[in-house]
């Protein structure tokens, strides 16, 4: 049996742009080799930055090109949470980013969530977790095509969730790099936009969208954080790689990006597309998933008493593999849930790996 895998959220390697990166880096070496190979500005690459202030309506000295938006969310954390801070909370969705929890810990912050499922964001939840005393350092919400759910915010929730952070005073990180990969339905505003910038840090990348193999991400952070955050990347690595960050910027100069992102969604879309048939067609009665409209994932709750991780050890026995649901809750829920990737496998292979997986929860059932 061939291995299959919904456990990683990254991209199949015939979604990369790899004809047309190995070009435009090629060129940005050959042109503008004196700045791209030498050390550079804390933030990265110049017309980057300039270019991606332009699309967010800030200036460029508040956009910082980082290690991915991974990288510049650790940097930041590690800022907002240094020293004798009044609060060392720090507010997440339930479930929310694996990889975020893990930060979030590391910078010795205390984690509170709220829940948000198919039926939305628990907006009273949401609310009595931002009127403790002191005020949440932090709320992290990702707010597009969520890893691990899938969800989007709807406009009214994000309004809500703006509103209440902003009377508050609670500093928001928008982490938001699915967007750029939504393949069907309308653009919802981001929280940086509905909240005119202010109390809004924005994240995202060019990982989804491009190759995350560059690591170019990026942040727009306010006027007081940045020398603070360009100190502290500037003590950490002194410049990112700024080639990437080039030959990204010569892609779209080039007028490459777009047919690139275009591809990678059309990829996406028919991924995701077989993996609603195939779920449709094997899973028993009782099991309910999400329906992304964009991004890589979507979220499977298992009929009820079906536990993830008996099923997760018989899956790796058969060869597919999956996230546990409880990888993404602070406190251990998520134990009749998982999630699947589809970014990453073939039509046929999601096929045939929802066809194991639904023989499996079946087993599982009748057990
Ligand atoms: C919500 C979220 N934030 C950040 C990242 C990391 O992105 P990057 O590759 O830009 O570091 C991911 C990657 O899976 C993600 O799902």
């Amino acid at each position: 049996m061939s291995p299959i895998a919904f456990a990683r959220g990254i991209p199949s390697p015939d979604i990369l742009p790899i004809a047309e990166l190995a070009d435009c880096a090629k060129y940005v070496i050959e042109n503008d080799g004196t700045t791209v190979l030498n050390y550079g500005h804390a933030f990265g690459y110049p017309p980057l930055r300039e270019w991606l202030a332009e699309q967010h309506g800030v200036t460029p000295d508040r956009v910082a090109l980082t290690l991915g938006a991974l990288g510049g969310f650790n940097v930041l954390a590690r800022e907002l949470f240094r020293g004798d801070v009044p609060s060392r909370e720090a507010v997440v969705e339930a479930p929310t980013y694996d990889r975020t929890i893990l930060a979030l810990r590391g910078v010795g912050a205390e984690l509170s969530a709220v829940a948000v499922s198919e039926e939305g964001l628990d907006l009273d939840g949401l609310e009595r977790a931002l009127s403790v005393d002191p005020a949440p350092r932090l709320l992290y919400v990702i707010p597009t095509f969520q890893n691990p759910s899938g969800r989007t915010l709807s406009e009214d929730e994000r309004r809500a969730v703006v509103e209440l952070a902003q009377a508050r005073g609670v500093t928001v990180f928008e982490d938001d790099p699915y967007r750029l990969v939504r393949y069907e339905g309308d653009d919802v505003p981001t929280l940086f936009e509905l909240a005119g910038g202010d109390g809004v840090i924005f994240a995202s990348s060019f990982s989804k969208s491009a190759a995350p193999g560059l690591r170019v991400g990026y942040l727009i952070v306010p006027d007081d954080v940045v020398a603070p955050l360009q100190d502290a990347l500037a003590t950490m690595y002194i410049s990112p790689p700024m080639l990437p960050q080039a030959a990204i910027y010569e892609l779209m100069r080039r007028g490459l990006f777009e047919p690139a992102r275009e591809r990678t969604r059309a990829e996406l879309k028919a991924r995701r597309d077989a993996m609603f048939e195939a779920l449709e067609r094997a899973m028993p009665d009782g099991t309910r998933w999400s329906r992304p409209q964009g991004g890589y994932f979507l979220w499977l709750d298992l009929p009820s008493g079906v536990k993830v991780r008996p099923l997760l050890e018989r899956a790796k026995e058969e060869d597919v593999t999956f996230v546990s649901g409880t990888d993404f809750f602070i406190d251990g829920s998520g134990d009749e849930a998982l999630r699947l990737a589809f970014s990453y496998p073939s039509v046929a292979e999601i096929h045939e790996g929802i066809d194991r997986l639904g023989r499996l929860v079946g087993e599982a059932q009748s057990s």
